[in-house]
This record gives C-alpha cells, sequence and structure tokens, in this order.
C-alpha cells in the first residue's frame, strides 16, 4: 500500500469536540477524519484513520503500517508522546516516516508535555494548527 497514509490517534482523542474545546477546538475527531479524507482524495491518497486509548494498539499499528508497505504515518499519540517509550521503540523500528502531530502546542503547555518521545523518534512534526495540523501533515506525507 504504498499510496496509504495511517493515521493514528491515541487516548481521549475519541473526545475530541467536548474535550477542554478551549485548547482542542470543537471539531470532533470524525470531523476531522472527514477533512482528511478530503484532502487525501484531492492528493491521490488512500488513508487508514484509526484511534486507539490503548498504548499496545498503537504499537501494533505503527507495525502494520510498516507490514503494507505505507508511505507513511501521522502520529497523533496524545499524553503517550510524552511517556512512551514504547512508541519511540516502535517508530525507530519501522522504516515507514513517521510525522508527530498535535493540535496544540506542547511545548507552549505544561513542563511535562515539553518531553516527547514520540519526537525524537519522529521524522517531522505539525503542531499548535488545530485541526488543520493534520492536513498539513497530510500534505509533508505526500511530498514524501
Ligand atoms: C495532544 C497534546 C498532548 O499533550 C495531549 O496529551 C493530547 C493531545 C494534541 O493534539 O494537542 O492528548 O496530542
Amino acid at each position: 500500500m504504498p499510496d496509504t497514509v495511517f493515521i493514528l490517534n491515541g487516548p481521549n482523542l475519541n473526545l475530541l469536540g467536548t474535550r477542554e474545546p478551549h485548547i482542542y477546538g470543537t471539531a470532533t475527531l470524525a470531523d476531522i477524519e472527514g477533512d482528511c479524507r478530503s484532502l487525501a482524495s484531492r492528493l491521490g491518497l488512500a488513508i487508514v484513520f484509526r484511534q486507539s486509548n490503548h498504548e499496545g494498539d498503537l504499537v501494533d499499528w505503527l507495525h502494520e503500517a510498516h507490514a503494507e508497505g505505507a508511505r507513511a504515518v501521522l502520529l497523533n499519540a496524545g499524553a503517550y508522546t510524552h511517556t512512551s517509550i514504547a512508541l519511540h521503540d516502535a517508530i525507530k523500528s519501522i522504516s515507514v516516516p513517521v510525522i508527530e502531530v498535535h493540535l496544540s502546542d506542547p511545548d507552549t503547555r505544561e513542563p511535562f508535555r515539553h518531553l516527547s518521545y514520540v519526537g525524537m523518534a519522529a521524522a517531522d512534526c505539525v503542531k499548535g494548527l488545530g485541526r488543520r495540523s493534520y492536513l498539513v501533515a497530510l500534505e509533508r506525507a505526500a511530498a514524501l
């Protein structure tokens, strides 16, 4: 699946729309998926769009993206960004480029969000643009 981009979303992102809207906006994850599907079809890309609250699912899906020969992974790992050596290792274990994505800009928030284990392994990062972060990241994935 060389023209497929996996878009993987971690914990609590299923609650977008009502979750701290002053930080994350009012778009739901389904709205963001719709944005991504529209742009992907214009770019000639297929997307696999998933969300899980469980760290191991995200690890398994990174392996799957690699096994399927995906073009890239967009990963918003939510809070696992700041805690997960397992995700860091998974990103380093695969040859598919991973673009870290965040709605907010963790660097301007609480100090515990300033460390990104995902970012230490990822090829690129788009953050702080709200739902548009996903679209900018998808455009970068298309250009790879
Ligand atoms: C987030 C930022 C993380 O710090 C936070 O834990 C999230 C969402 C974002 O998209 O801005 O769950 O990844």
